[in-house]
């Protein structure tokens, strides 16, 4: 337990998934908090418990909808008017939607998500920063996500505002160097919270392979209160997806994505799977075929195995130059298969 009693944290979007965690991981560690999202009940019920499980002192709840103009400020004006100092601020409340952005997703939703996760973000972050400044303490945690660093077809505007968050926190990375103030970019994976659900995408590819949100949130802390610039939850797979955001070709990483943020049910997937499913039988069957000549090569006598070792030097030169065209062949078959899986995705 890291006690910092007396310290306030404000957290948006508590009431479910990863914010909760977070909020949890406060209460544990004695701070005060500010509660932050549209559903009240649930934000109370969950202050309740912080009381009761942590012996929490002070526990603030602002139902709002942060994608409302004027909401950050309403918030702020509400934390001055209950007297409370923000310490650490989190910039979790956010949201998705799915579909392609020219035909398929709505505008109204869209303008929602880009007032929640880049407007009232912004504007509430100017807000208690400038406090924060002036006293030379504080840290924010923004939730970014992976998705800054790579296309994340399908889920577009919502990758896009992801990326702002990102690249907004390094840049006040520096812009706060010399002061004692601190902003941490929280980059997960895909995650096992109601986000997929509420996005329209719970049926998709990437959604078999979603993290804890436990762990998410216990990385995000940790690197919070250590002042880091930036952290990825989850180890070295998902740092390596980090690495390969910048040095593969875009057009590489978003195909890749786009196959993750396909429904399960798609055309495109079952093409796929089938494609994957060829591979394998052929790479089977050869695998078993060299284990069933290596079987009856043991089983021959010394004399046999000697004419065998001739006859397989002689066939070793035509094979060498089977091979070859084997090569060029296969060749021509992954130009095909790709170029057939990168249409059926288009
Ligand atoms: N899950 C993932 O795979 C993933 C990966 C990377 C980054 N993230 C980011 O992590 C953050 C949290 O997402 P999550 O996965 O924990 O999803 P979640 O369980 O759906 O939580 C979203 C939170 O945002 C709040 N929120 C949504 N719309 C709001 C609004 N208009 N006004 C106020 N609050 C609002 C929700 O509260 P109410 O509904 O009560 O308002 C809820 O507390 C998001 O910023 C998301 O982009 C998620």
């Amino acid at each position: 337990m890291n006690t910092e009693t007396g310290k306030t944290a404000l957290i948006t979007g508590a009431s479910s998934g990863i914010g909760q965690e977070l909020a949890k991981l406060f209460a544990q560690d004695g701070y005060n908090l500010v509660l932050v999202a549209r559903s009240d009940d649930t934000l109370n019920r969950l202050a309740d418990v912080f009381r009761s499980n942590y012996g929490t002192q002070q526990i603030t709840v602002i139902g709002k909808d942060l994608s409302q103009e004027n909401s950050a400020q309403e918030v702020y004006d509400e934390v001055k008017r209950q007297g409370i100092t923000v310490n650490y601020l989190v910039n979790d409340a956010g949201l998705s939607t799915y579909g392609k952005f020219a035909t398929e997703t709505d505008w109204e939703k869209e303008t929602e998500l880009i007032h929640l996760n880049v407007v009232t973000f912004t504007h509430l972050t100017k807000l208690f920063l400038k406090d924060m400044v002036a006293r030379n303490e504080g840290r924010v945690l923004n939730l970014s996500s992976l998705v800054a660093v790579v296309p994340f077809p399908l889920q577009t505007v919502y990758a896009a505002t992801k990326a702002y968050i990102y690249s907004f926190t390094l840049s006040m990375n520096n812009e706060l160097k010399d002061t004692n103030v601190t902003m941490t970019a929280l980059m997960p994976n895909a995650t096992d919270t109601d986000f997929f659900n509420k996005a329209g995408a719970a049926d998709t590819v990437i959604t078999d392979s979603l993290q804890d949100p436990v762990m998410v949130a216990r990385d995000g802390y940790k690197a919070f209160l250590k002042g880091e610039s930036k952290v990825i939850p989850g180890g070295a797979k998902n740092k390596m997806y980090e690495i390969m955001g910048y040095v593969a070709p875009p057009e590489m990483t978003g195909a890749m994505m786009r196959y993750n943020n396909e429904r399960k049910d798609s055309e495109a997937v079952k093409k796929q799977q089938k494609t994957i499913a060829w591979t394998i039988g052929v790479a089977a069957g050869v695998v078993v075929s060299v284990a069933a000549l290596l079987a009856a090569y043991n089983n021959t006598n010394a004399i046999d195995r000697a004419r065998y070792r001739y006859k397989a030097k002689s066939a070793g030169r035509s094979a060498k130059n089977a091979l070859a065209s084997v090569t060029d062949s296969l060749n021509g078959t992954y130009h095909d298969v790709k170029s057939k899986v990168e249409e059926a995705l288009a």
